[in-house]
């Protein structure tokens, strides 16, 4: 009678262990419906038609090794011609990858029935997502590197139908404030990949520190990636004295591109300007309204000072640092920043005034005279970058003014600058303080948190955010999508950096993922608990491990 219980116990385990499987992806796909009996992947030959793009057949070919290796039984891959006939036929058992050019690019099916696995999509975005569908199914053992011959290698027989709500799924990283090595960008690369992100904007030059190799300007890389130490703690008027530095170099630019092409994310470079250009003024002090001298600033805020744009040389300098910056990132967006542009220089500035006169500028009511000087600004780097195929995006305060042709506005003060945005008929992303800045704290209490932004933004505040709040719904599609910031002036080491991240980008994923009305915040804290805690253990990322509620 008890082994009878214990059986039946057991029995009713499974069903909920397998039954909780599709319940635990995250994010959760828009469709997925579950049905009897499951399949044995560990061992099973991985296919995919030979009209799948090369890419997609090497990241099946890398998923097949790799659960063949955790699961101790190898799965063989191969590439032939004409599987979607033979699959047809029913003569062809294994994990079967077809071509399907009926779906969009980020959509995929997978069926789990009769000891197949069948995949649908129409080029690599879609084959990425179903692997990491499939790899959510599987025990958390398929994220790390040990053998796992225990563990149970099936899939749920099922059919799941998915694609992203929103195009633009991104995560922001700056790297000016603190320096983050190559390694450590893959890294965070790799978990966006786990989840579904698409974009990942590098924010590479700020006050404090300049990031990217420019072969134009030598000194960007030899004065402007230095300050001379960083305050301590929240300390404006501390130092450390500790000389403080780094860039990455054009080849490193190049392979985290490649990393990142390869993991369906494109990077989106930020050069902000003409604010936030204090360490390139300390390389190139001519280019400012004074003349400095300048020094890359040693604490964190925003300066005041400034480029000076009444220089024609500053365009000179700008268009050569963004003919590099165009060449080495081969996606269609170059973020030009435009954020907190302090205007006290170009007031004073002979040159900048004289440029105000010469275009006829004039503070009429709504903006002052040098806000429509940084409007100027916004629209001729537009419209150079549009001569390099490039588009531009910034923050919301290029919407001071008159929007540049084709930009898109990442709106951060609030929401209101993708809702103004949109309705003029532009695009925008949403990227508000109130959710999505992950330097802030994710808890009310301070206490036990790390050092972070005095603000709160906890997971259950970014899962909350509605994208379209606000917007008229015959302009929801300039909405391209939701991003989060993670600032890093109070971020010092990678540990801190993926807690901060962590879990909260899972949270972000789902919104930028799944369907409007889809989310429910109960199931995504049990899931976070029971499945993807383990799967942050197994691919080896700190993360902040209490749940509140
Ligand atoms: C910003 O946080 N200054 C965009
Ligand atoms: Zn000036």
């Amino acid at each position: 009678m008890k082994r009878i219980l214990t059986i039946g116990i057991l029995c009713l385990c499974a069903a909920f262990a397998r039954a909780g499987v599709l319940e635990d992806i995250v994010p959760r796909p828009a469709e997925a419906v579950l049905q009897n009996g499951n399949v044995r992947v560990s061992g099973l030959p991985f296919k995919c038609d030979a009209s799948l793009p090369k890419e997609a057949q090497t990241a099946v070919a890398a998923f097949a090794s790799h659960l063949g290796y955790v699961s101790g039984k190898s799965c063989p891959f191969a590439a032939p011609p004409g599987l979607e006939a033979a699959v047809a036929a029913g003569k062809v058992k294994g994990a079967l990858f077809l071509r399907d050019a009926s779906l969009g690019a980020e959509a995929y099916t997978i069926e789990v029935a009769s000891g197949r696995v069948i995949v649908r999509a129409s080029g690599l975005s879609g084959v990425r997502y179903a692997l990491e569908t499939i790899r959510q199914m599987l025990p958390a053992a398929i994220y790390g590197e040990q053998i796992a011959e225990k563990e149970r290698w099936t899939l749920p027989c099922c059919v799941i139908r998915d694609e992203p709500r929103f195009a633009w799924r991104g995560m922001h990283l700056d790297c000016s404030r603190h320096f983050w090595q190559v390694e450590e960008i893959k890294r965070y690369l790799d978990v966006m990949a786990m989840y579904k992100l698409n974009r990942f904007h590098w924010h590479l030059t700020d006050d404090q520190g300049w990031r990217i190799e420019i072969k134009a300007y030598p000194l960007l890389n030899q004065i402007a990636c230095w300050r001379e130490g960083t305050m301590v703690g929240h300390d404006f008027s501390s130092n450390d004295g500790i000389r403080y530095g780094g860039f990455y170099t054009q080849e490193e630019i190049r392979e985290v591109v490649a990393y990142a092409a390869a993991r369906g994310i494109t990077v989106v470079p930020e050069i902000d300007l003409p604010g936030h250009m204090l360490a390139a003024l300390s390389a190139y002090p001519e280019l400012g309204c004074t003349g400095g001298p300048y020094f890359a600033w040693t604490r964190w805020g925003v300066s005041d000072q400034v480029l000076c744009v009444g220089k024609e040389s500053s365009f000179t300098f700008l268009e050569g640092v963004l003919s590099e910056v165009a060449a080495l990132f081969p996606g269609e967006y170059i973020h030009i920043g435009g954020d907190e542009c302090p205007k006290d220089e170009w007031k004073k500035c002979p040159d900048c005034q004289a440029l105000i006169r010469a275009l006829g500028l004039k503070d009429d009511g709504r903006f002052s005279a040098e806000q429509y000087l940084q409007n100027y600004v916004t629209k001729r780097i537009q419209a150079f970058l549009a001569t390099k195929g490039k588009k531009i995006i910034g923050w919301d305060e290029i919407l001071e003014g008159e929007l540049a042709p084709g930009a898109t506005v990442m709106s951060w003060r609030g929401t209101a600058g993708a809702v103004e945005a949109s309705a003029k008929g532009f695009d925008a992303i949403l990227s508000p303080v109130s959710h999505c800045y992950f330097d802030y704290r994710q808890a009310e209490d301070p206490a036990g948190e790390p050092d972070s932004f005095d603000g709160v933004v906890t997971l259950e505040k970014i899962y909350s955010l509605d994208p379209l709040a606000g917007v008229d719904p015959a302009q929801a599609h300039h909405i391209l999508g939701v991003q989060a910031n993670l600032w890093t002036e109070y971020i010092s080491t990678p540990e801190h950096l993926e807690y901060m991240l962590l879990p909260r980008m899972l949270a972000l994923a789902e919104v930028q993922w799944c369907p409007a009305g889809q989310r429910d915040l109960e199931r995504f804290l049990r899931v976070l608990r029971e499945h993807e805690f383990p799967v942050l253990d197994r691919a080896g990322y700190n993360y902040r491990k209490i749940i509140n509620q």
